[in-house]
């Protein structure tokens, strides 16, 4: 699954974006900003020259404030799009002026820009190619930026998007198309915001950005203290906040008393104090796990109300109602990795995974090799029916779950960090990994059958302390780690 199917749906996502598909078809057009930002995060090793072309694309798609226009056709912004396209459009409609394609914040999503710092960094790291942070690249209303300007751009879009608590605000919509919060409050994103700010603080420290190190170190902080103070619930975080003020996603609530996505990034993003990212998570195992994968939220909304937002009025079980929405579901892989629990990390990745769920195709319904977008939850009489293969944002992050988290190999700006968390069992185990032109053969051993945890690390034989710097390019390389 993970070097042939789970890679192909990946990079397919990055290829088809969301623009053809027999179950989108006829509903949008374009690259869709968050999922584009969020795929390619997976593949800059397998097909960089792709990634850095959507990279790119995105940027071009960023308006000066700061924001991404949500859907979006690539071309538009090309600036050395020909006069005359190659293809004429078959609607008699003409194109409106690239201005009209810009409807401000109304229609703007509180998360789409902020996916784009991690993606961009991880395009840096696996490559090599430092160089990119200088290029230049216009916005979309206007002027122009380095790649650096557009990331600090993003992050302060979200610092001064924040409602009465300091959260960010929802507008739109977050990651979830469904909640629509306005000038309600995300916690998802706050927590995406850190998770960002972290990537980006990695990146001024290693460029020598001594002045903005500190500042978005300060905002960082900033961030996570709101975080703390306004979103915990006793045992869980909140998924968001009404315009009225009301909480959603805590135990007062009747439906919808916990939600999946806010919970896992407060962990996955390094915000959440330890015992509280343990004890958020315990609850998300405790409420949200099924054979079938994680449930977004339980219970099901059943009653309609538009301050949470349309997720209200869809079919409970369904989709962004309760049912089990694989996107978010690596997110809590990547949680749990960070806690060290790597039994739990494996049994997460367990349930969702198509192979496993083929012995129980009668009910799954649909191939055992394709994540798919949902699959119906327990408050569905379909439960374990899954919908909408191929293009998923759980492709690329399941991919990223199972071998940069649960194997634990990712590359840095310096060097390749062998960090693994796997389940106890696991006496030991092998894998090839590519970086920066050399090939690393890497064996992990386990002998005191730990979830997580290095003690030594060999480069052909010779100790190395910490990462392993990068090797000429060409050669092969012998790592071995102990787990201890
Ligand atoms: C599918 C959309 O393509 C994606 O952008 C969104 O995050 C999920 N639905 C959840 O609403």
């Amino acid at each position: 699954m993970v070097n042939t199917w789970n890679l192909y749906q990946a990079e397919t996502c990055v290829v088809w974006s969301r623009f053809s598909s027999f179950i989108e078809v006829g509903g949008r057009t374009g690259l869709g900003y968050r999922d584009t930002a969020q795929d390619i995060m997976s593949v800059p090793h397998t097909n960089p020259g792709k990634v850095r072309q959507r990279i790119v694309e995105l940027l071009r798609a960023q308006v000066g404030s700061g924001y991404g226009l949500h859907l979006f056709e690539p071309e538009r912004f090309d600036p050395n799009r020909p006069a005359t396209p190659k293809f004429k459009s078959p609607t008699v409609v003409p194109e409106p002026p690239v201005e009209q394609l810009i409807h401000g914040l109304e229609d703007t999503c509180s998360d789409d820009h902020l996916w784009l710092v991690p993606s961009v960094c991880q395009y840096i790291k696996e490559t090599g190619d430092f160089q990119f942070f200088e290029e230049i690249i216009p916005f979309a209303d206007g002027g122009e930026g380095t790649v650096y300007e557009h990331l600090k751009r993003a992050l302060d879009f979200s610092a001064a998007q924040v409602g009465p608590t300091g959260i960010c605000k929802g507008l739109r919509a977050d990651w979830n198309d469904c909640l629509n919060l306005g000038g309600g409050e995300s916690a998802m994103v706050s927590f995406l915001h850190y998770w960002a700010l972290q990537a980006f603080i990695e990146a001024a420290l290693f460029l020598g950005r001594r002045d903005d190190w500190e500042k978005y170190m300060a905002l960082a902080e900033k961030v996570r203290q709101v975080c703390e103070e306004h979103l915990w619930d006793g045992e869980w975080y909140i998924r968001g906040i009404t315009a009225r003020g009301e909480k959603i996603g805590s135990k007062q609530n009747e439906e919808g008393k916990i939600h999946l996505e806010s919970n896992a990034l407060a962990v996955l993003s390094g915000a959440a104090a330890p015992e509280r990212g343990r004890a958020c998570m315990d609850a998300v195992d405790r409420y949200l796990f099924s054979e079938w994968g994680l449930h977004l939220l339980w219970p099901a909304y059943t009653k309609p109300n538009d301050e949470i937002g349309f997720v209200t009025r869809v079919y409970p079980g369904i989709k962004e109602n309760g049912a089990i929405f694989s996107h978010p579901n690596p997110w809590a892989i990547i949680a749990e990795c960070r806690l060290g629990r790597g039994n739990r990390a494996m049994r997460f990745y367990d349930a969702l995974l198509p192979y496993n769920q083929n012995d129980r195709i009668e009910i799954r319904e649909a191939e055992p090799y394709s994540y798919c977008q949902f699959i119906m939850g327990r408050d569905h009489t379909a439960f374990g029916r899954a919908r909408h293969p191929w293009l998923t944002g759980s492709a690329g992050w399941m991919y990223t779950a199972a071998t940069q988290w649960i194997l634990g190999v990712r590359p840095s700006f310096t060097g390749l960090c062998i960090d693994p968390c796997i389940p106890e069992d696991w006496p030991e185990f092998h894998l090839t990994r590519k970086w920066r032109g050399a090939t690393y053969h890497i064996t992990v051993k386990n002998p005191d059958r730990i979830q997580k945890g290095v003690k030594v690390i060999t480069l052909n034989g010779r100790p190395v302390t910490g990462e392993i710097p990068p090797q000429a390019a060409g050669g092969s390389y012998e790592v071995v780690a102990i787990m201890g």
